[in-house]
């Protein structure tokens, strides 16, 4: 069952119904200022942080679960009883004659007919600006006029969104509003330490305002039936206190037929520190330096240029890479969606989403990382920007802080650091930065040590130092020790804990002295690839030589240890015990060390890759993707953690954890298994899985980090849509691995793994200043194997496209036997 479709020449769903399994979410802004958007336009707004700097209040799993929003009331003001409603369907849910929400790139359009009113939202961020322009459209369809009373509303956090939701005996005394001009600012502490307030504003005159929640809403009653809008009338409330929000009141007149546009701005302001009062020395905000940004973006003609910029933006993006495939899943979400999460994941990692509340998580080392492997062609500046920021938070052991707060880039203490996979990932994002730009001069930035100044060294010492580290903890098996976790969070081997509510990542009862991990193993012997390659370049043959020997050791032991009989294990527990082997009753087979071992190369002569694989395809495949392990177990095992703390088949015990399913793409075009490949994409894909979103109940147009498993009772059920690893990983196997369009160091690898039934696809491709379109023909439907490559009509040597420049270039590629 459907709830929408997809809309691909205007790359937007569309939704047509309220009434969603869950809030269908959209991502407003690309700069400083950020906006979460549900299809009914729940949701919240911030500046920079969605913890520290948040301007709209949103109530976590309420009931109904999406409530809070940036709401617009309509009231029919001929109406003889008291007639409202709302056009995003919340909070009122009156029942709509049409509904639709259509989400594109970086807006979100909101439309619906009530009682002959067309009534349509466009909400967005324009670039350079930190605002947003929710843009309200009117149509009276009635056959005579009609008298409305719109009424916009927000309801304003006291910028701390975690003190907001907790700390009530001081907030609700702290809250302050001025209101001037029709303008409604929210300055909660700007008397103090903060330099910075918000506003709501209209293009329209306000009839009438509320600051004051209660007085708009009215004792017990909720967002659902205001008695401010019931009345008709609002009562220029003054917050003092409580809970301060911005609601305004528009009366207009609307012929039959007649059609009017209505600017409401919502935004955030910082004054300089001694211009913050006006008059100085009074406590009213100053608001010169802010009004002709409101006056600027309340003109129709400023708002329709700002949306035609960010258009242009998006479209920018967009045309770095576009495939055309037999396939319109793979298409449509290579083209379009995938990019749009790409660009979520980079800008909030994992904090601010409908799963992640904003004020958890910040910025993941190891997430963050991993999020440039596909995104560096998008935005490589924004990239090597933030390589710096998470390399200035490495440790001087290499060790790396788990997460830092974006507004501050400081590593965050309360988690630590001792996820022993971190620093690895550092390597991999800066080998695709290298292969991606050709830009090997980042090795040279100066990076200081947990951002302590003096302390600074080259990027390239730091990935010594990440390198180094794996090297310095090695345990008994001569195996990379795991420390608190390595990429799967929820394998605690040291943590032991046995009191409710601790922490499986930031508790630790072990020494940490025997629990290995194979996965870590892998992982180091794929980042050492790339070392051997960038030393070899930077420092010479001799220490690259010394990489090489440090990945025969590994690799040794991997074989020694490492190996199963039919699969790569996946650890050793504090026992010196197996985990993962057929040896143990649960968790016998897992899907990641499977994956980055064979991405890391292991096995693919000997016919041990193929066997793993075999035994992932047996085991471990389900029509909804692959699962994480199996069998999932059962009860909680002190000795391994949080994995076993969620019933099987959910989360990293067992789910369909959708994030390593392209590893093990990527291992079987590897192998030179294109259906195999491309049909493991196939079956978590978003746009495929539309059809059957009354069980996926997540949006169809973004990933969700995990679909419930074969042991869940409810099978096939995603959950933790957009901010997740899956979004970049999907990208990387199928675009450099499937289709095999595969930046190097050395210049753009050509080497396509696609299902033997395809005739050919085509890429354009920006790379290293050029421009490619690149023609792959398949004309005796194989699945791997380039015979020829013509650059501008010339047969090249091999299949590594050298380029840079400014030019384009037509490339032509045959597959064949
Ligand atoms: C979450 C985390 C990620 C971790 C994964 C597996 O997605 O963000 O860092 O690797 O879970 O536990
Ligand atoms: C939980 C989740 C895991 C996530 C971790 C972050 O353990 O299961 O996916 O990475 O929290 O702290």
């Amino acid at each position: 069952m459907r709830y929408g479709y997809f809309a691909d020449e205007q790359c937007e769903y569309v939704i047509t119904t309220p009434n969603t399994p869950l809030p269908w979410i959209n991502y407003l802004g690309c700069e400083d200022y950020f906006g979460i958007i549900s299809n009914t336009a729940g949701g919240y707004s911030f500046y920079k942080d969605a913890r520290l700097r948040r301007l709209t209040r949103y109530r976590y799993n309420n009931a109904p679960l999406d409530s809070g929003g940036r709401y617009i009331y309509l009231r029919d003001d001929d109406a003889s009883t008291p007639q409202f409603w709302s056009p995003s369907w919340q909070p009122t849910r009156t029942p709509l004659e049409e509904y639709q929400c259509r989400h594109g790139l970086g807006y979100t359009t909101i439309q619906s007919t009530h009682a002959g009113v067309k009534a349509s939202t466009r909400y967005f961020i324009p670039l350079g600006a930190n605002l947003e322009i929710w843009q309200l459209s009117l149509t009276n369809q009635r056959p005579e006029a009609v008298n409305l009373s719109i009424f916009a509303t927000v309801e304003f956090c006291l910028w701390d969104a975690m003190d907001d939701a907790t700390n009530f005996q001081r907030n609700y005394s702290v809250g302050e509003v001025e209101v001037v001009d029709g303008v409604i600012y929210h300055k909660t502490e700007y008397r103090e330490r903060r330099d910075h307030f918000a506003f709501f504003a209209c293009s329209e005159k306000f009839t009438g305002f509320d600051t004051d929640r209660e007085a708009f809403l009215g004792p017990y009653r909720g967002w659902d039936s205001p008695s401010g809008v019931e009345k008709g009338a609002l009562s220029n409330s003054i917050a003092h206190g409580w809970q301060p929000i911005g609601a305004g009141h528009v009366r207009l007149s609307l012929q039959a037929g007649e059609h009017r546009s209505i600017i409401f701005l919502l935004g955030y302001h910082e004054n300089p520190v001694n211009e913050k009062f006006d008059p100085p020395g009074s406590q009213t905000i100053n608001k010169r330096t802010v009004l002709p940004i409101i006056q600027r973006f309340l003109q129709p003609a400023a708002v329709s240029s700002a949306y035609d910029d960010l258009q242009a933006h998006w479209n920018g993006l967009l045309k770095k890479q576009q495939v055309h495939t037999p396939d319109i899943h793979t298409d449509r979400m290579v083209n379009i969606w995938n990019i749009s999460q790409l660009m979520a994941a980079f800008n909030f990692s994992r904090s601010a989403s409908y799963f992640e509340s904003g004020i958890g998580r910040g910025m993941g080392f190891r997430d963050s990382n991993q999020d440039l492997l596909g995104f560096v062609h998008l935005m490589p500046q924004h990239a090597r920007s933030r390589i710096l920021d998470l390399a200035a938070t490495q440790l001087p052991s290499g060790g790396a802080y788990h997460q830092y707060q974006p507004l501050t880039k400081r590593g965050n203490n309360e988690v630590g650091s001792g996820f022993n996979d971190d620093p690895l990932w550092l390597v991999l994002a800066v080998a695709a930065y290298i292969q991606e730009t050709g830009k090997w001069d980042i090795l040279d930035e100066p990076v200081p040590y947990d951002n302590a100044p003096g302390t600074e060294e080259s990027l390239y010492n730091h990935l010594q130092r990440s390198i180094q580290y794996t090297l310095d903890r090695i345990g008994p098996h001569g195996l990379p020790l795991i420390g608190r976790a390595d990429w799967n969070d929820c394998l605690n081997l040291n943590c032991f804990s046995s009191s409710p509510g601790q922490s499986f990542q930031t508790t630790t009862n072990k020494d940490g002295k025997v629990a290995e991990s194979v996965f870590i193993a892998g992982l180091f012997i794929l980042a050492a690839r790339s070392m051997v390659q960038i030393a070899g370049r930077r420092s010479g043959e001799q220490q690259a030589q010394i990489y090489r020997q440090a990945i025969s050791q590994i690799e040794k032991t991997v074989w020694e240890a490492g190996w199963d009989g039919t699969w790569f294990r996946r650890a050793y527990d504090d026992f010196g015990e197996p985990v993962g082997s057929h040896t143990c009753t649960e968790g016998q087979i897992f899907i990641e060390p499977q994956g980055i071992c064979i991405m890391a190369g292991l096995g693919i002569e000997d016919g041990k890759a193929r066997q793993a694989l075999d035994s992932v395809a047996e085991r471990l495949a389900t029509p909804h993707g692959i699962m994480l392990h199996q069998p999932g177990y059962s009860r909680y095992y002190l000795n391994l953690g949080e994995i076993s703390t969620y019933p099987p088949g959910y989360k990293e015990n067992g789910s369909v954890f959708c994030h390593t399913n392209p590893w093990i793409m990527i291992s079987e075009a590897m192998l030179g298994n294109g259906a195999g490949a491309h049909d493991y994409y196939l079956r978590i894909n978003p746009s495929r899985r539309e059809e059957i979103s009354e069980v996926h109940r997540c949006e169809p147009y973004v990933y969700a980090q995990m679909i419930a498993g074969r042991e869940a009772p409810m099978f096939g059920e995603a959950k933790n849509s957009w901010l997740t690893g899956t979004s970049v990983w999907n990208y990387v196997a199928i675009t450099q691995w499937i289709l095999g369009i595969r930046p190097e160091f050395e210049g753009l690898r050509l080497d396509p793994c696609i299902p033997p039934e395809w005739d050919g696809f085509s890429v354009e491709r920006s790379f290293r200043g050029c421009r490619l379109h690149i023609k792959v023909h398949n004309p005796q439907h194989v699945s791997r194997g380039v015979v020829e490559v013509k650059v501008d009509g010339a047969k090249i040597e091999g299949n590594l496209v050298k380029v840079d420049g400014s030019e384009e270039h037509q490339v032509e590629v045959w597959l064949g036997k």
